[in-house]
């Protein structure tokens, strides 16, 4: 099985789990870097990435090597935004729609305690309802928790 952990982090807690589950996993990371980057601090990162993500946005990404080819397992990752998924995601997902037919698929989301409805969202995106695991976790990185830990150990477990 050879899987690829596909992720937007802004501040890292996103990466920090896909570090996590790369390791366990011994999948290959492939970050997704927006082109002209959201802001990262004070009232206009929650002004623009809150807008960009409840308006739907597909922003443009740096390039990545992504081979679909040479994955029988995708995992997602992003945060979540105004109750929904990051839009880089968004882009990734639209660009290889059908090449994502018939693989498997997980996806994990950090958020800071109010996921909304990010699962439901995901999936009603994908049109697809072949998640075979989804992981919320509340900022791994920011507070570190024993809990978190075994939650992301289940969590690839379930996808050996
Ligand atoms: C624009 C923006 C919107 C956010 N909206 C939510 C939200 O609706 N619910 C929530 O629980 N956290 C929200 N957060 C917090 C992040 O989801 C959370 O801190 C996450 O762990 C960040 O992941 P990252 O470090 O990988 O970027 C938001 C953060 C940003 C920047």
């Amino acid at each position: 099985m050879k899987a690829a952990i596909v992720y937007y982090s802004q501040s890292g807690n996103t990466s920090y789990v896909a570090e996590k589950v790369a390791a366990i996993l011994t999948a290959d990371r492939i970050p997704l870097v927006p082109v002209k980057a959201y802001p990262d601090y004070g009232f206009k990162k929650f002004f623009w990435g809150g807008k960009s993500a409840l308006m739907g946005d597909k922003p443009a990404l740096e390039p990545y090597a992504f081979d679909p080819e040479s994955y029988d397992l995708v995992i997602f990752g992003a945060p979540v935004w105004a109750g929904t998924f990051a839009p880089p995601l968004r882009t990734f997902m639209e660009t290889h729609r059908s090449a994502l037919q018939g693989k498997r698929m997980a996806a994990f989301f950090c958020c800071s305690g109010g996921p909304g409805k990010v699962l439901e969202k995901f999936t009603a995106f994908l049109a697809d309802d072949r998640l075979e695991q989804a992981l919320i976790l509340i900022d791994p990185k920011d507070k570190p928790s024993v809990e978190n830990e075994e939650k992301i150990k289940t969590f690839c477990s379930a996808l050996h």
